[in-house]
């Protein structure tokens, strides 16, 4: 990999399975990223790590890495728990934040990390990798430029029965420890809110990466025979109308898309476990002379291309591809305003909620 004259010095705090599959190797080939430190409380862990990705430093106290004046950047690959506690750590630190996502649990905490993000005037990036698929990128281009007024988007993310399975053919074997930080509590002893921060948290992404905000829905959960279906409908900001769906699993193969009817064209695409690394298949329909585009979009490197936008916009303060602050808080808005609607069986305004997802 040809790597430019200026990297950006990264620090992954967590050295858990995320940094593992992606957050590691992403910095490291990253063309304008260096590795430059790896974090975590299980010294296990870190070592083993160091021995294969060959950081410059190596912290089993964060403080210490956030203290660190070579440091510019930390990635936040932790349990989500933590995640607003330590974006806000490194911000007050002076250092800018790539965190994955769901950026937090509830609107609040999240409303608190926003103002932090705004005083600093540093940048926060959300791990919604998905906005790096160069297939949804000629999209949303598409989108954007040439479509005209959008009617109508569906966007559907279903998990498959059989994806472990799957994603254990090809990914590495994830090396754990015994001295592991974990959140008190056990996040899967709430499955809806699991499924709705772990899988959720990408369809309402995609949707308003395409669509815009989301600024009223209505919800329902069908729960049946240990899989969960979410059936929203939303009305955005611009004026369309949209239709996600949130089922988790399906009885068959991973099965997520999306669909857009606009003015001057349209757009299918289909998207794969990310773990393939493969762009999604897209097809954008012209109507000005009635052809259809499949781009290949050869490099579905997501979470490299994730770590490269990051590193341009501090080092080259080019505009941010990637989901911002305020899109990672609209996020979670939507999904807490998803949560209410199926408690109450009323439509919510995601502008409008409080409290947790
Ligand atoms: N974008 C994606 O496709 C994708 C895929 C999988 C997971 N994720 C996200 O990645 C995040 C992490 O997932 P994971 O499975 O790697 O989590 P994990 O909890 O298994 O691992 C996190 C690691 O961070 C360490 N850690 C936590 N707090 C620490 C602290 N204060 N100091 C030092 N070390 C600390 C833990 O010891 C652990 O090793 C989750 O939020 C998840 O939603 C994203």
């Amino acid at each position: 990999m040809k790597k430019d004259s200026r990297l950006l010095r990264i620090g992954v705090l967590g050295c858990g399975p995320i940094a593992q599959f992606a957050h590691f190797e992403s910095c490291t080939k990253a063309r304008n990223a260096d590795l430059y430190a790896i974090c975590d409380v299980a010294e296990d862990l870190v070592e083993r790590m160091a021995a294969t990705h060959a950081p410059t430093r190596r912290f089993l106290d964060y403080d210490r890495m956030l203290a660190d004046p070579d440091l510019e950047a930390v990635i936040v690959a932790t349990a989500d728990a933590f995640h607003v506690p330590a974006a806000i750590r490194a911000l007050e630190a002076g250092k800018h934040v790539l965190v994955e996502k769901p950026l937090g649990q509830a609107v609040e905490e999240v409303e608190a990390l926003g103002r932090v993000v705004r005083r600093t005037g540093l940048l926060l990036q959300v791990g919604h990798m998905k906005r790096f698929d160069p297939g949804l990128q000629a999209a949303r281009d598409f989108v954007a430029g040439e479509m005209g007024e959008m009617l109508a988007l569906k966007a559907w993310y279903c998990d498959s029965t059989h994806r472990y399975v799957m994603t254990d053919a090809v990914q590495p074997l994830p090396v754990a420890s015994r001295q592991q930080r974990r959140p008190a509590g056990d996040p899967k002893a709430d499955l809806r809110r699991y499924h709705m921060l772990a899988h959720g948290s990408h369809l309402v992404d995609t949707a308003r990466f395409f669509g815009g905000e989301i600024v009223e829905l209505q919800a329902r959960l069908k729960e049946s025979f240990g899989a969960r279906c979410w059936f929203v409908d939303v009305g955005f900001a611009g004026g369309a109308i949209g239709h996600l769906d949130l089922t988790v699993a399906v009885r068959m193969d991973w099965h997520e898309g999306l669909q857009i009817y606009g003015e001057h064209g349209s757009v299918v695409a289909r998207t794969y476990n990310p773990w393939y690394f493969r762009s999604s298949d897209v097809e954008i329909f012209h109507e000005r002379d009635a052809t259809y585009q499949r781009p290949l979009g050869a490099d579905g490197h997501f979470y490299r291309r994730q770590v490269e936008g990051f590193a341009d916009a501090i080092l080259h303060g080019r505009p941010l591809a990637g989901a911002g602050i305020e899109d990672g808080i609209a996020a979670v808005r939507v999904m807490a305003a998803i949560a209410r609607s199926v408690e109450t069986g009323r439509p919510a305004r995601p502008a409008e909620v409080g409290g947790a997802v």
